[in-house]
């Protein structure tokens, strides 16, 4: 059989990433970076807010010449957005050959072959797969760090959120599938593992919980580094905080969501914590580890949202101190309760989220920077992943606490673990020089 050549474009989360990896590996397929050359032309698509999938759809349409000059090709969108419109993306898109929803990949070998002896136009969007975890991702050769899914789904309601409409219930893997995985990678050479799931540290099975998953992958030899996100505040326990304290190969960073500041807009969301009881989590992981780096992410505009509220959610930037935090307008999400809020009266005027969104980033613009610079003089450990993307004498890599480093070096010292003297903070990274 003939190697597949695969254009894939990927939008959204670290786990479309990693979907994207497995779908490239579920067609042994070498990848091409033109369209023109490929037989098979995926879009793995992100539904999280309304730009995102409208750039998914846009995308899409930039196939439809190619399709027309060689109607062989095949013309496919995988992912989030793929299982939210499901049938009415083949309805509306006429050059598009299939649908297929994220916890379908293992059968999309099957879907092309059908695709080509029938000439079909299959919407794979069941959620009924026996083995969600069957097929691994591919690994790029020398490549230092991998992600590792430990869960599909997601069984939170926060009220603006589309995850699991299109993801479905919370599916947590097996321990030892897990082990496997991360043995595997780790004789391919990779130093750091990301476990990932829409809410990571809520993993369990039987009476095994994230804690015991945590210290059983710090056994493993030859890992240097794990990390791990995203994390869902309600769900740290006292043994995930302990094992994150002992055991020295696990990263003193946490990315803790937040989503605002205000009681009355967390109820609103749904988050089913208060801001006192989020600032009270990260006082206990700050008592166990007082180095430990915290992002979170946190939406403005939120229906009901007054300016007070928001006041609240700058306020709790100061008081946490995020190291680094990503915030996002409001988009209302089809079939969400959100939604429904944002058509009453209680909706925000986009200009006002707009604006509260320019105030708070540069805030957390200011605050990042303020504690980069405190990094000055100071030497960090850093696993060096690539090149820097805008000079190619300079490398890149990240310190335990997720800060990103860039200094000039050879491209030889990638996948290595160095010393790096910080020189330089900026507002999202560090400079330094190597010490031999
Ligand atoms: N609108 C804006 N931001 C959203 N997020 C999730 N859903 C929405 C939405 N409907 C943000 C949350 C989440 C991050 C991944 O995206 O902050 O943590």
């Amino acid at each position: 059989m003939k190697t597949e050549t695969l254009y894939l474009e990927t939008y959204g989360c670290q786990m479309n990433e990693y979907d994207s990896d497995r779908i490239r590996n579920a067609l042994g397929a070498s990848l091409t970076e033109d369209p023109r050359q490929a037989d098979i032309v995926i879009v793995n698509t992100c539904a999280i807010r309304e730009k995102a999938d409208q750039k998914a759809l846009s995308s899409l349409g930039r196939f439809k010449n190619l399709k027309t000059k060689n109607p062989e090709l095949i013309v496919g969108v995988t992912g989030c957005v793929a299982q939210l419109y499901g049938d009415d993306l083949i309805r509306r898109i006429p050059h598009l050959d299939f649908v297929l929803g994220p916890r379908a990949i293992p059968g999309l070998p099957r879907l092309i072959e059908e695709i080509r002896e029938n000439k079909s136009r299959p919407v794979e969007t069941s959620f009924d797969v026996e083995e969600p975890f069957d097929v691994l991702p591919y690994h790029q050769e020398g490549k230092p760090t991998a992600f590792v899914s430990i869960q599909q789904g997601c069984n939170k309601k926060c009220a603006y959120c589309i995850v699991p409409t299109v993801r479905g219930a919370e599916v947590n893997r097996p321990l030892e599938d897990i082990i496997a995985e991360a043995r595997h990678l780790i004789a391919k050479g990779v130093k750091e593992i990301t476990l990932i799931g829409q809410t990571v540290n809520s993993w369990k099975l039987g009476r095994l919980r994230f804690g015991d998953l945590l210290r059983d992958l710090g056994e493993i030899e030859g890992l240097e580094r794990i990390r791990f996100t995203t994390s869902y505040p309600r769900d740290i326990t006292k043994k995930m905080v302990e094992s994150m304290t002992e055991v020295p190969k696990i990263c003193r960073h946490i990315h803790l969501p937040v989503q605002s500041g205000s009681d009355k807009v967390l109820r609103l969301m749904n988050r089913t914590y208060t801001r006192n009881w989020y600032v009270d989590s990260v006082k206990r992981l700050r008592d166990a580890m007082p180095d430990i780096a915290i992002s979170s992410d946190i939406i403005v505009g939120y229906p009901g949202e007054t300016e007070d509220d928001f006041e609240q959610t700058m306020t709790l930037v100061e008081e946490v101190g995020f190291d680094s935090s990503f915030s996002f307008k409001y988009s209302p999400r089809p079939g969400t309760a959100g939604e429904e809020l944002w058509r009453s009266e209680e909706r925000v005027e986009e200009s006002t989220a707009g604006r509260r969104l320019a105030r708070l980033q540069e805030y957390q613009r200011e605050i990042s920077l303020a504690k980069n610079m405190k990094r000055i003089g100071k030497s960090e450990l850093v696993l060096i992943e690539e090149e820097s993307r805008n000079d190619s004498s300079w490398l890149c890599g990240r310190t335990e606490h997720n800060r990103i480093v860039n200094f000039p070096g050879e491209k030889e010292l990638i996948g290595k673990m160095v010393e790096v003297r910080i020189t330089e903070g900026l507002a999202n990274s560090l400079r330094g020089q190597y010490i031999n």
